[in-house]
């Protein structure tokens, strides 16, 4: 997402605020995050308090701790794909067994098929189920009835579910909001982030939500070993952010929206040679190649001719082939993409 400066950020703060940030105290952070923090964070999950809050150095962290505290080698992991690669790598690292979910692209965007679903829960009985919605790389949601299975039949196992949510809010169409999975499970928990929704990756405040106090004290003995606690000067600047958040949402999700519409005026001018599936929400999609153009090429050579990256589908764990993924959060998008179709109609016939 397009980045904000500080003075930006500040200009939300109250003039109270704004005396309390110049006599910041730089001691360590409370290790579970400030208590204004998790308050805060708090808020945007139903039914808990700060006490169902842990806070970390970016999502990043919450992640690799909530699966240390919950997979072992003995655990049968369901994991949605293409993934975002941590939500893959750990728990194969953890020797745990993987059963990839695809999400397959449909005319309607991209999709998990229910009956498969079902068949593999059923199949493998799943003590962990690894979910990601609004989805990296695809920009897919789920439905709230699909969502709803899902927690059902996890609940038949008693599997965990956890669901990264670090796109949460960036919903193209805000009243396809799914409820966190931590406000509707005990077995649930949610991943959320300073740096998706808000344009802010450089505060590394990330945080994770779930009811069950055992399985937050075990995934505070895995933080303990990392990062301890986050930098005080982050978690200020995230109460902030999360005090803020629907006006700062607004800002990331109209640049997104307009870029959205400038892909689809200029979609049909790259037609047979990139297959579009809409994304509902985020700031990426994973559109795919025409088959005999690779990739890889078109990558490597586009980076040299034009200094930008595009991220083969082979960086994401079990891609389908030939995608790519193509990020639409920035203001200098048109521009990039406009050179982009160009080169791929001089280049390609
Ligand atoms: C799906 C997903 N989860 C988690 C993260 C990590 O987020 P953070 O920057 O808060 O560590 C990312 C970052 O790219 C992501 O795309």
């Amino acid at each position: 997402m397009e980045t904000l400066q500080l003075d930006e950020l500040l200009s939300y703060a109250s003039d109270a605020e704004k005396e309390e940030w110049k006599a910041l105290r730089l001691e360590y952070a409370h290790e579970r995050g400030s208590l204004k923090l998790r308050q805060t964070i708090a808020t945007q999950y139903p039914g808990l308090d700060e006490d169902h809050i842990l806070v970390f150095t970016g999502a990043q962290e919450a992640i690799f701790c909530a699966m240390h505290a919950t997979i072992t080698s003995s655990s049968r992991c369901g994991v949605v794909t293409p993934a975002y690669e941590s939500l893959l790598e750990i728990p194969k690292a953890l020797g745990s067994q993987i059963t990839p979910i695809s999400l397959k692209p449909q005319s309607y965007g991209w999709a998990v098929d229910a009956e498969t679903l079902r068949k593999a829960f059923t199949k493998k009985s799943f003590t962990n189920l690894i979910l990601n919605f609004p989805h990296n790389p695809t920009g897919a949601l789920l439905s709230l009835e699909m969502f709803n299975e899902i927690i059902h039949l996890s609940s038949i196992n008693d599997s965990w579910i956890i669901n990264d949510e670090v796109f949460r809010g960036l919903e193209h169409d805000s009243t396809k909001r799914l409820p966190p999975v931590a406000s509707l499970t005990p077995r649930g928990i949610s991943i959320g982030s300073i740096s998706k929704p808000h344009g802010l990756g450089g505060l590394r405040i990330g945080w994770l939500a779930c009811q069950n106090t055992e399985f937050l004290e075990r995934t505070l003995f895995y933080k303990q070993s990392l990062s301890v606690c986050s930098s005080s000067i982050d978690d200020w600047l995230a109460t902030l952010v999360v005090k803020n958040s629907s006006l700062l949402r607004r800002r990331t999700r109209s640049i997104a929206l307009e870029n959205l519409n400038f892909i689809n005026q200029c979609i049909e001018k790259t037609q047979n040679k990139l297959i579009w599936t809409a994304p509902s929400a985020g700031c990426v999609a994973f559109p795919s190649l025409r088959e005999d153009i690779s990739i890889t090429d078109l990558a490597n050579s586009f980076l040299q001719n034009h200094s930008t990256m595009l991220i083969p589908g082979e960086c994401f764990s079990h891609s389908p082939i030939n995608h790519f993924r193509l990020g639409y959060g920035q203001k200098n998008f048109r521009e990039l993409f406009k050179t982009f179709c160009t080169y791929l109609e001089m280049h390609y016939h």
